[in-house]
């Protein structure tokens, strides 16, 4: 018999991720969930085939090439890369595996969920009502901008932005996207392409973030070009807290140029969001709940493990990165 591929689990998964991953591989897991150092992950490693990692472990490049030669594949519980160092991984020859499409759904409700929240004024409409100062309705109260016919500028168009875009077409929402490289026609199904960022930030009152974070995307959304938006724009982030210059968005939402934000993923979290975030009424925040949802999180869990069986047996992996 065949011994069962060693994984080592760096968090503790959903139960059904992990009751599969008791019966089909040798896994070492973590239940207690703490965060493993990068030495810990090292000296846990050896002898395994594979590592299932999640966005809270970084690893660079002296962590991966000090691994041992039995690691095979990196898996990541994540569509996101910037923690791994894919050139690392690639010049080791250990295969890198992510989650795409699993998380666009549920990534794209929160996405719906803070550019409603945002729009609508939710912060302080519950704020309002847990401090029981709701004393009466007026036709004034709480006036928020109308999301249904509003125009959504997107940055970024890959697995999320498109799906975003549908999601918001039934909203009647106009599109207008800004990506790398311009999509089919019919992968734009009726959204414009705007050649630059530059181009499309004036377009856009409302404006989502769905950019990977790379070099060149990193801080994009600073001081001179909030000031390119509409005035009153809102500001959706549901790729990385980098993308966005903090105290760029943090002053635009004190003067107004910036309507509302809503915010997903943050520069410094979990522990260090600017504080600023947290006291302004206009900023409707979740703590990176994009893929939290019960179906897809299973779905990301076994995506990476059946891209490991096809990687073992020598089959083409198609959610394989590197
Ligand atoms: C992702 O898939 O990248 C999410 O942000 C979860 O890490």
């Amino acid at each position: 018999m065949t011994s069962k591929p060693r994984i080592l689990v760096t968090r503790t998964l959903m139960e059904a991720n992990e009751n599969r991953l008791r019966a089909e591989f040798d896994a070492t897991l973590n239940p207690d969930d703490h965060i493993m150092s990068a030495d810990e992950i090292v000296a846990a490693s050896h002898g395994m085939d594979a590592l299932l990692i999640c966005v809270t472990e970084p690893l660079i490049a002296t962590t991966i090439e000090r691994l041992p030669d039995t690691v095979k594949a990196i898996m990541t519980l994540s569509v996101g890369m910037e923690h791994i160092d894919l050139d690392a991984a690639k010049s080791r020859g250990i295969a890198v595996l992510s989650t795409p499409d699993a998380v666009n759904d549920p990534t794209v409700e929160v996405a719906m969920l803070l550019m409603l929240g945002a729009a609508r004024r939710a912060t302080e409409g519950a704020a309002l009502m847990r401090k029981h100062a709701w004393t009466e309705w007026t036709p004034r109260l709480l006036l928020g901008t109308d999301v249904t016919n509003g125009t959504l500028g997107i940055f970024g168009m890959g697995r999320i932005g498109r799906t975003l875009a549908q999601r918001a077409r039934g909203f009647d929402m106009t599109i207008r996207y800004h990506n790398r490289t311009r999509l089919s026609f019919e992968e734009e199904a009726g959204a414009s392409y705007y050649t630059s960022i530059e181009s499309l930030l004036p377009a856009s009152p409302f404006l989502a973030i769905t950019a990977p974070s790379t070099p060149e995307t990193r801080g994009f959304l600073n001081a001179e070009r909030i000031a390119l938006l509409p005035d009153g724009a809102i500001v959706v982030n549901i790729a990385r807290g980098e993308l966005v210059d903090d105290d760029a968005l943090i002053d635009a939402l004190k003067s107004g140029k910036v309507a509302a934000a809503g915010l997903d993923v943050f520069n410094g979290e979990p522990t260090n969001v600017n504080p600023a975030y947290l006291e302004l009424p206009n900023v409707f925040i979740t703590p990176h709940i994009g893929s939290a949802a019960r179906n897809a999180r299973a779905a990301m869990g076994d995506m990476l493990m059946d891209g490991l069986n096809l990687l073992l047996a020598g089959e083409p992996v198609p959610n394989r990165v590197v």
